[in-house]
């Protein structure tokens, strides 16, 4: 299994034309790109079928989020069969945002995870903790929580669609990012929080990605610990030359 990932999350940036046209550049450029990294971007919803439709094979495709309910009336929602069928490859669940801003709970997540796994749909599940908790030294105890939480119905997991993004809320779109050390230090937490979960041949293959303030500049650095497959990446992900940049970082990490 290919552990090494960047993917990229416009959140609510950018026109289906300017989407466009970063989806055409970034089909040039990609081929030119080492091969032993997975590519995948989370444009915002509307667009996601007219971009997977059109899309370069080696772009894996993401929603930003999806619908904790099946089929039914539920007005506004979408479900995974329906992501699925527009072609999309995976989904975020409990972005930080989400759940500051639109009541995404951990109760929400399980669910979420449950219909992702039914319709197999692959889940990037993000964690992080808030300044107060890493102030307090309480990182640790703090995304053990969250994991168990969100994962508390979950016995396996098919690893190449299940992801972990470790997001410390601090630093997303702050430009303030974890220092390598920090980073380093939570994601070994977590691989050993998910051998103790799922056991080490799952756990060894489970791809742990990096969020917050991820750039050109310092994603060399974040990636060269061992447990840090790639980032989830937010601003850096607008413009293709950056995003291009930071999936180099990985591949010679
Ligand atoms: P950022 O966002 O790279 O802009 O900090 C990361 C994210 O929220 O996924």
């Amino acid at each position: 299994m290919m552990r090494k990932i960047v993917a990229g999350n416009w959140k609510s940036n950018k026109s289906i034309n300017e989407s466009r046209e970063w989806m055409s550049e970034m089909a040039v450029e990609i081929d030119n790109l080492p091969s032993n990294v997975r590519v995948m971007i989370a444009p915002p919803t509307p667009y996601l079928s007219s971009l997977a439709d059109n899309n370069h094979p080696r772009i894996l495709i993401a929603s930003q989020t999806v619908s904790a309910t099946g089929t039914g009336a539920y007005t506004g929602e979408y479900t995974a069969e329906m992501l699925v069928g527009c072609g999309v490859d995976f989904a975020l669940i409990g972005h930080s945002e989400r759940r500051a801003s639109f009541g995404e709970t951990d109760e929400i997540v399980v669910d979420k995870i449950a219909r992702c796994m039914e319709s197999g749909l692959g889940v990037i599940l993000c964690c992080g903790e808030s300044l107060k908790v890493r102030d307090a030294g309480d990182q640790n105890d703090f995304i053990a929580t969250q994991l168990s939480s969100s994962l508390s119905n979950v016995t396996g997991v098919d690893e190449s669609k299940f992801v972990i993004a470790y997001e410390p809320i601090w630093a997303i779109g702050t430009g303030r990012t974890a220092s390598s050390e920090q980073a380093g230090e939570m994601h070994a937490f977590i691989r050993t929080w998910l051998t103790d979960k799922f056991g080490e041949d799952t756990s060894s293959q489970i791809s742990i990605l990096y969020g917050g303030s991820c750039k050109p500049s310092n994603a060399d650095e974040l990636f060269s610990n061992k447990d840090v497959d790639g980032g989830l990446i937010g601003g850096a992900s607008l413009k293709v030359s950056d995003f291009c940049a930071i999936i180099k970082a990985s591949a010679n990490s």
